[in-house]
């Protein structure tokens, strides 16, 4: 996934110099079509989903990386829609995604205070870290533990960290390259999914016999769903470390990018401390620490705030590629005024929505971090695609958005954080595929917010 940046300048140049509308290449002998102009991808989406097979790309990914047993594909194919359909009511729905947000809403409350230590009474110490862990310690964890319930990731302190030790590979495995190779980051991703596998199988007989109270609606319903259809254990924990996954990097590195951005932009922070205050309420403890208290309907925080929710549209746009994959079922045709394309029968479609996120063309000053060209009134957020398109859309979308800004707003209601070194640096990032990662600590220095 290194080469995804480069690929990335290499596409743009060949739509923006020689108007290329698609481009196909051949590798490992499938032709895989990329989608370079916005009209084409909107009418690949326009197709029924028949034309797609919805499993081919999730099963192989499922397999490969988290080590499903090749014996269940048909199980899985058999539930994957059902599947879909729990992960959609829970997590997009607002009836029930809004239990999902208000666990999650309530984990900060308790993890972020925690987080930085303050040694007695009196003035507060200044802790100095990294933001990029402290930023895994409490959003990760919080969002996480929403979903098993706090029991279970009380039992497994390595869970998180054996989540992304298997994200660092997660492109060569996809790719089939066998995890047994001789290669130390293989071997190590290898070694987390094994604990991974352990600790799922442990969370799901503990759930399955109802010792776990604390577990969430949403894993209730899937494992219910999984019992009544015999899925074998094995094919279980596979679906489970994918939907861990899947809530996991692009959410937790957005919500570091985001918080970064906002500190080193002037008198943002303040700004978004008073949009939000009227959801988020910081008292002062005995011990020099505070509470945070958060209103019940945090969920409406990306319709009440809209500088924090144009901070976050901003933070993908400078720091997030998305992609979107289909194998094609059927032919397909695509056109535009002026060209017409035939995609062939189990054919892959790749659509690079990030193509013009920072094109001088599309965006005035296009590399600045500048929130507030959302808010004017003619911002329009819906040709930016940050959670792809069409029937294989994000399942998540909802609740990455309402738990990163919970999160954002409490950080900074929680602590006051300030550079190392005196000034802010933005770290050198790694391409995904998805939301960048940081390669490169950022040293800070946190202190709990005197109020
Ligand atoms: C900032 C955070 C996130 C970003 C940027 C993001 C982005 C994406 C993108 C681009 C896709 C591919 C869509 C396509 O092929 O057109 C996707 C798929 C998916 N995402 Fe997210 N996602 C995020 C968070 C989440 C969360 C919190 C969940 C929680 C369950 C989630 C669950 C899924 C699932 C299940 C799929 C596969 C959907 C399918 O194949 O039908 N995502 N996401």
């Amino acid at each position: 996934m290194e080469v995804v940046g480069d690929a990335l300048v290499f596409l743009r140049t060949l739509k923006t110099k020689y108007g290329l509308g698609a481009v196909s290449v051949r590798v490992f002998g499938y032709t895989h079509n990329i989608i370079l102009d916005p009209t084409l991808a909107k009418r690949a989406f326009e197709h029924p989903p028949a034309s797609f097979d919805p499993t081919s790309i999730t099963w192989t990914i499922l397999h490969r990386v988290f080590g499903a047993p090749a014996a269940s594909q048909h199980q899985y194919i058999s539930v994957f829609r059902r599947m879909c359909a729990l992960l959609t009511k829970y997590f997009l729905k607002r009836q029930y995604a809004a239990e999902i947000i208000a666990r999650t809403a309530t984990n900060m409350a308790e993890i972020l205070p925690q987080l930085i230590q303050v040694p007695g009474h009196g003035d507060c110490a200044n802790t100095a870290t990294q933001l990029p862990p402290l930023v895994r310690r409490s959003f990760s964890r919080a969002t996480l533990q929403a979903l098993t319930g706090k029991t279970f990731l009380d039992a497994h302190p390595t869970l998180l960290d054996d989540l992304w030790t298997l994200d660092e590979s997660f492109a060569e495995l996809a790719l089939g390259v066998p995890s047994w190779l001789p290669i130390p980051k293989l071997r190590r991703a290898s070694a987390a999914r094994t604990r991974l596998t352990h600790a799922l199988e442990h969370f799901i007989t503990l759930e399955q016999d109802a010792q776990d109270p604390t577990a969430s609606d949403a894993i209730r319903s899937l494992n219910e769903l999984w019992r009544s259809e015999n899925i074998p254990i094995p094919a279980r924990t596979a679906i489970l470390t994918s939907i861990f996954w899947a809530m996991q990097p692009n959410s937790t590195n957005a919500a570091f990018w985001m918080l970064l951005r906002i500190l080193s932009t002037d008198n943002l922070a303040e700004r978004i401390r008073s949009e939000t205050a009227p959801f988020i309420h910081p008292t002062p403890t005995s011990t020099s620490s505070i509470n945070i208290n958060i209103s019940t309907n945090t969920h409406d925080l990306p319709n009440s705030c809209p500088l924090l929710r144009a901070c976050f549209h901003e933070t993908l746009r400078l720091h997030h590629g998305p992609w979107s994959t289909r194998r094609t079922r059927s032919a397909i045709t695509l056109h535009t005024d002026k060209e017409t394309y035939l995609i062939p029968c189990n054919e892959y479609i790749h659509v690079p929505h990030g193509l013009e996120y920072t094109s001088e063309t599309h965006f005035q000053d296009a590399k600045t971090f500048n929130p507030d060209r959302f808010l004017r009134p003619e911002a329009r957020t819906e040709s930016l695609h940050f959670f792809g398109a069409g029937s294989s859309m994000c399942k998540g979308y909802a609740y990455a958005e309402a738990s990163i800004l919970v999160f954002v707003a409490c950080a900074l209601h929680t602590w006051d954080i300030k550079p190392a070194h005196g000034q802010w640096k933005l770290p050198r990032a790694k391409s995904t595929g998805g939301v960048e990662r940081a390669v490169e600590d950022v040293d800070v220095s946190v202190t709990v917010r005197r109020l």
